[in-house]
C-alpha cells in the first residue's frame, strides 16, 4: 500500500510536467508566465518587425515567399487561430526563417501566443 502511494505521488507529478511542455505531439514549447497583464495582439511588435514580410493579408503569390495563403500576421483572428504554432515554431527556431528576434520580443510573442492570445 505504502509503496503505490509513493508511486503514485512520483508519477503525479512528472505527469502534469509534461503537459506543460508538451501538447502531445512532441512539439516543444516555452514555458510563459501568464500573470496579467497578457500583452494585445497590438503589442506583439514581433509580428510587424519579423513576420509580415511573408504572412501578410497585403501580399499575394511569390511576394509571400511561401507563407501559407491565409496566415496573415497582420489580421487578429489569423493569428490567434494558428496561437500554439507561432509559439512553437518561434522557440524551435524556424521561423522567422532568418532568425534574428529579439529576446524580449520572443518573451512578448509566447505570451501573447500561449497566454489566450487576446485581441
Ligand atoms: C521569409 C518569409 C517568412 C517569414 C519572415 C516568416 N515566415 Fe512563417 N512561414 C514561411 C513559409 C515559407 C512557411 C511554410 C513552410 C513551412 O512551414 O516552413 C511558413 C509557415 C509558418 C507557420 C506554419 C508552419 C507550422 O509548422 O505550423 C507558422 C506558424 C509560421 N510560419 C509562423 C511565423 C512567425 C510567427 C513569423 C515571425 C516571427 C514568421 N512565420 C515569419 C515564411 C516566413
Amino acid at each position: 500500500m505504502r509503496a503505490e502511494l509513493l508511486i503514485a505521488l512520483l508519477i503525479v507529478p512528472l505527469a502534469v510536467t509534461a503537459c506543460g511542455d508538451d501538447d502531445g505531439d512532441g512539439a516543444s514549447l516555452p514555458t510563459v508566465d501568464c500573470t496579467p497583464p497578457v500583452p494585445t495582439f497590438a503589442e506583439v511588435r514581433a509580428f510587424r518587425s519579423n513576420c509580415i514580410n511573408c504572412h501578410s493579408i497585403q501580399l499575394t503569390d511569390n511576394s509571400r515567399q511561401g507563407a501559407p495563403v491565409g496566415m496573415d500576421y497582420d489580421v487578429y483572428a489569423s493569428a490567434a487561430a494558428v496561437a500554439e504554432a507561432t509559439a512553437r515554431t518561434v522557440y524551435e527556431g524556424s521561423m522567422p526563417p532568418s532568425g534574428g528576434l529579439f529576446p524580449a520580443d520572443k518573451d512578448v510573442l509566447y505570451r501573447w501566443s500561449l497566454c489566450g492570445a487576446p485581441p
